[in-house]
């Protein structure tokens, strides 16, 4: 009781607070994501998200070095598709070699070790830009969970260590986990975006991809029949615990600094490793903030990958892995 303790005095200097600091950042904590592209000699920036960069499979090399020598041990894959290859079906991310089967080759020759995480959904490979198959109106989910199992063995196969299902279909964790257990990838984990919400926040990915919604007739204008209603709370839980029933190994909440409730609802709920994705419209934002003088671009972006890991992620995907990284050594 006060004036008998004084909560300032472990304030006093920065020697005590680091002493008596909860939470820590290291390179640990990351999972990069990647954009790869078909070409050579590539690196091109993508315009909402300043400083961030598709690259070509021989740059990508250069990229996952350079990572790897900063500490960051883990990438999640994401591929650009060239529209002649889109179709309502996904068919082209199932080509053995195609160009998420060829980066996860490319990662793994040029460092073995490098843990890579594909991310496993049609919409970069859909002529729709949906996570999954559209008939009538509506996303297919079964067939999709088909697909989508498909999709994850031919990863698996290119020799992906994780695959990571983004799409929010019912039941494609279960799917996913026997198609890959029938063809003897035992050792392949899934991460789940278990908790994905259809976020505003995804625009810069999109334009990144080129794989948002497309405009046209009996194609549904948004992600809001599969991805959840941001006013939910509960159904979070619901929707992780099935994940983990049906075989997840590491759970999701995306996006980030929005949904940190839900991040600590579900690491207050469950013992599993907990990934959370902030994403490309968190971002933009800091970076747009910044670029105007109005904000701390580092001070601001250790604040919110702290807060992140305070609520309780134990794995962070963030496009500041990068820049974390280089600040804190
Ligand atoms: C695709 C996917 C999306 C993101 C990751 N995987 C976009 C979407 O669902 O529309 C978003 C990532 C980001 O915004 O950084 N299934």
């Amino acid at each position: 009781m006060f004036p008998i303790r004084r909560n300032r005095r472990l304030r006093t200097n920065e020697a005590i607070r680091s002493l008596v600091r909860e939470t820590i950042i290291s390179p640990n904590d990351f999972l990069v994501p990647l954009f790869v592209v078909e070409g050579n000699g590539i690196k091109e920036e993508i315009a909402s998200m300043p400083n961030y960069y598709r690259y070509s499979l021989d740059l990508l090399k250069e990229e996952v070095k350079t990572l790897w020598s900063l500490g960051l041990k883990s990438v999640l894959l994401f591929v650009k598709v060239d529209d002649a290859l889109k179709d309502n079906k996904g068919i082209e991310a199932l080509n053995p070699d195609g160009l998420m089967q060829r980066a996860i080759k490319t990662v793994k020759d040029v460092c073995p070790d490098m843990l890579v995480m594909t991310d496993v959904a049609l919409d970069p490979f859909s002529s729709y830009g949906h996570d999954g198959i559209v008939e009538g109106g509506k996303i297919i989910n079964d067939a999709t969970v088909e697909v989508l199992a498909e999709m994850s063995i031919s990863h698996a196969e290119a020799g992906a260590d994780f695959v990571a299902p983004s799409d929010m279909m019912d039941g494609r964790i279960l799917g996913i986990r026997e198609g890959l257990d029938q063809s003897n990838f035992l050792d392949v984990g899934i991460m789940s975006y278990s908790a994905k919400y259809a976020s505003a926040f995804y625009g810069p990915f999109r334009d990144a991809l080129d794989s948002a919604p497309v405009d046209m007739v009996n194609v549904p204008k948004d992600k809001k029949t599969y991805q959840m209603d941001f006013a939910n709370r509960d159904e979070a839980i619901r929707e992780t615990e099935m994940d983990i029933n049906e075989g997840a190994d590491i759970v999701m909440v995306k996006p980030g600094l929005s949904y940190l409730d839900i991040v600590r609802d579900i690491r207050n709920s469950f013992e599993i490793p907990i990934a959370v994705y902030q994403v490309s419209g968190e971002y933009a934002m800091l970076k747009a903030a910044a670029e105007k003088g109005w904000l701390d671009h580092d001070a601001v972006m250790l604040e919110q990958i702290t807060s992140i890991k305070r609520a309780g992620a134990d794995i962070i995907a963030s496009y500041f892995a990068k820049d974390v990284v280089k600040l804190i050594s």
